[in-house]
């Protein structure tokens, strides 16, 4: 396994727990000699335990020797941020890919689960044809581990998707996953390279989507919640990606709606859609500042505790998350902010105090912001919490909280998308109706 990080480790540890023996290779040291440790470098339910319990079948490496020695498969896992003009920067990819010796007995196939462009797998193989590689096979097997969840994910996919040029390399990766109970989607390489970026882009649709119904919410006095529960119950659409907030953050959403606007429009197509996608998500992660801005006036001098910085809940990943444009677009309004999250640290977000504890980043703040939907702030609503505040106004961004428990607490609350008279709604109603 080419690459240490949230896919590689994930996916590495997850195969030895399916009996496989796996080597996972990194380039970054400290990394390393953690996990030879026991020490997971990344913040993921479960994960610890998948390690440990497969301590027997699982390598840690910095050599690529170590890797490749025998391997039946060379997965790649490496990561492909997007370059300045938006395209993925592949230059860690055609590393692994150059630094395959040249020697390699058997026939092993390089196992593409970096999130690629379509056509990279048809570059990979000439370039190791040219390379005099040819007997080494190709497959392209997307991931769709969701952080937070990524070990439930392996074990319990949804389907998984093989693209093969060749269909005996298909198989044997196919039976890579033997123990698993799912679809199995076989097809093309340039196939399976588009299914995970499609699946995320359609995810990406449906998150912008219903953010700007909940825009209409607050403009004509619905509640999003009810409407997106109305709407999700239709079964040709389902229930999931429904919640409105202040946008999509994460390593995959913003990357892969990027990665295949930026893809159609090199191969000459302009997608119009997802242009809108992205531009909805920028603008929504700006109007908890508005939300603001109605409430208390100007921000100039105003203090804001922004509770929870990490993109979504049960990880510590801050890569794209609103929280960063949050608090700088706080910071540029004159705001002073103090932050708090259990476990992401902001590291490059100067000029943000971080708390210890909820209690301390709302006391003497003019207004909470709800930013990531953690357990913790479920019970915000307090007294305590309300007398340590300046002014008791929560601007829930995620949706957390009944807006009607949180105003008889005393406080002043705004959702996105829940203007007035939000309910909880009845949870029985559906078995009144059969009596
Ligand atoms: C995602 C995909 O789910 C996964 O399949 C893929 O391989 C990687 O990208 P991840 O980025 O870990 O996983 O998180 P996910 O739970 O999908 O959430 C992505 C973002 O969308 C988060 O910022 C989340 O807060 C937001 N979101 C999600 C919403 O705003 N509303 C929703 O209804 C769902």
């Amino acid at each position: 396994m080419f690459g240490g990080g949230y896919v590689g480790l994930v996916t590495g540890a997850c195969f030895a727990d399916l009996g496989h023996d796996v080597v996972i290779r990194d380039v970054v040291p400290e990394r390393i000699e953690q996990l030879r440790a026991g020490e997971i470098p990344i913040y993921e339910p479960g994960l610890e335990q998948v390690v440990e319990r497969n301590r027997e079948r699982l390598q840690f490496t910095l050599e690529i020797d170590e890797v490749v020695d025998d391997a039946e498969f060379l997965y790649i896992a490496v990561g492909t941020p997007p370059t300045p003009s938006g395209d993925a920067d592949l230059h860690y990819v055609w590393t692994v890919i150059d630094q395959l010796p040249q020697e390699l007995p058997g026939r092993p196939v390089v196992v593409m689960k970096s999130t690629v462009p379509v056509g990279t797998g048809e570059a990979v193989r000439r370039r190791l044809d040219a390379r005099g590689l040819t007997h080494v096979g190709y497959v392209s097997n997307p991931e769709f581990l969701a952080e937070g969840s990524a070990v439930r994910d392996f074990m319990n996919p949804d389907r998984i998707v093989v693209g093969s040029f060749d269909p005996d390399d298909g198989e044997r990766v196919v039976g890579l996953h033997r123990g698993l109970e799912t679809e199995v989607v076989r097809t093309d390489v340039q196939s399976a390279e588009l299914v995970k970026l499609a699946a995320n882009a359609f995810l990406s649709t449906r998150i912008s989507f219903i953010n700007e119904i909940a825009n209409v919410c607050d403009l004509v006095g619905a509640d999003v919640v009810d409407v997106a529960k109305g709407v999700g119950l239709d079964h040709r659409l389902g229930p999931h990606f429904l919640k409105a907030g202040i946008g999509f953050g994460g390593s995959c959403f913003p990357k892969d709606v990027t990665a295949l606007k930026q893809l159609a429009g090199n191969s000459g197509y302009q997608f119009m859609l997802l242009q809108a996608v992205w531009e909805v998500n920028e603008l929504q992660k700006r109007r908890v500042v508005q939300k603001l801005q109605k409430h208390l006036g100007s921000l100039h001098g105003k203090r804001i505790a922004l509770l929870g910085l990490a993109f979504k809940p049960n990880t510590d990943d801050m890569r794209e998350a609103p929280s960063r444009v949050i608090a700088y677009r706080l910071l540029s309004e004159g705001a002073e902010v103090r932050a708090w999250d259990p476990v992401a640290h902001p590291g490059d977000l100067p000029g943000i105090e971080l708390a210890e504890t909820v209690l301390d980043a709302v006391r003497g703040a003019d207004a909470a912001v709800i930013v990531t939907e953690w357990p913790e702030l479920a019970t915000l609503p307090t007294p305590e919490v309300r007398e340590a505040m300046a002014q008791p106004l929560i601007i829930d961004g995620r949706n957390l909280l009944d807006p009607v428990a949180a105003r008889e607490a005393g406080f002043a609350y705004e959702g996105i998308g829940r203007p007035r008279h939000a309910t909880t709604p009845n949870p029985s109603h559906r078995e009144e109706l059969r009596t």
